[in-house]
């Protein structure tokens, strides 16, 4: 690898602190960490981060103009080499707390199909890697299909075509996850994962 540390960035999106999505991401960050990257969590749950506006003032320019907590995020989603996502399952689909960052990359998708520019830098991009971490209540195994579109939705404007999902169900209790054998050292195994991954060189994106 051309750097010598990969930069993690970890979203928390439940609102339930110290909840299912959170221990795992903190096995991930911890696993990422322990490989030698530069990690960082940021709890997304107690940021101000209002819905889209559909207001359309980055069709013209690629950036949001609403002044809240998402205009910190915005560099760090576009810098950090590696992104975890970690959002339980609410009512069949992503947290409301995750949704709302993700309708707010709007501005990236009018980046990308509008004005037909990356978002991310070159140098970003060489190394992208992706992680959804996530729990729900239901066994049912189909719980997180509904979820997957959004997910992925999200690493193509985040321009990160490599990325992995560690998803647990059958999972409702505060802290159960912590009961399935192996599910933390799997968090912690995709951690190290996000740090050591080879650059395959081949991210170009053949969309524009
Ligand atoms: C508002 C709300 C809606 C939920 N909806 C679903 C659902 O549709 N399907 C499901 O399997 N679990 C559902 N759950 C259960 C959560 O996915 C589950 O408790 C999960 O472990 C929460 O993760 P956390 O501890 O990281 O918040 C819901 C929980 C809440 C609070």
């Amino acid at each position: 690898m051309s750097k010598e540390k990969v930069t993690v960035l970890g979203l928390s999106c439940s609102p339930r602190k110290g909840g299912n999505t959170e221990l795992l991401l903190d096995g991930a960050l911890q696993g990422a960490s322990e490989a030698g990257a530069t990690v960082e969590k940021v709890v997304v749950s107690e940021l101000d981060i209002n819905p889209c506006h559909a207001c359309e003032a980055c069709f013209d320019t690629g950036v949001c103009i609403q002044p809240d907590d998402m205009q910190v995020l915005y560099p760090k989603l576009l810098n950090r080499e590696a992104i975890i996502i970690a959002a339980p399952i609410f009512f069949m689909n992503l947290a409301a707390q995750a949704k709302a960052l993700i309708d707010r990359l709007q501005c990236l998708w009018a980046k990308k199909f509008i004005l037909k520019e990356h978002a991310v830098e070159e140098s970003v991009r060489e190394y992208r890697r992706g992680l959804w971490l996530s729990a729900a209540g239901s066994d049912k195994p189909e719980v997180f299909d509904y979820a997957l579109p959004t997910v992925r939705a999200f690493f193509d404007l985040l321009e990160i075509k490599d990325w992995r999902c560690l998803t647990y169900r059958d999972i409702d209790e505060k802290g159960k996850v912590l009961n399935v054998p192996g599910g933390l050292e799997s968090a912690v195994e995709m951690g190290t994962w996000l740090a050591h991954g080879e650059r395959s060189g081949t991210h170009e994106r053949d969309d524009f």
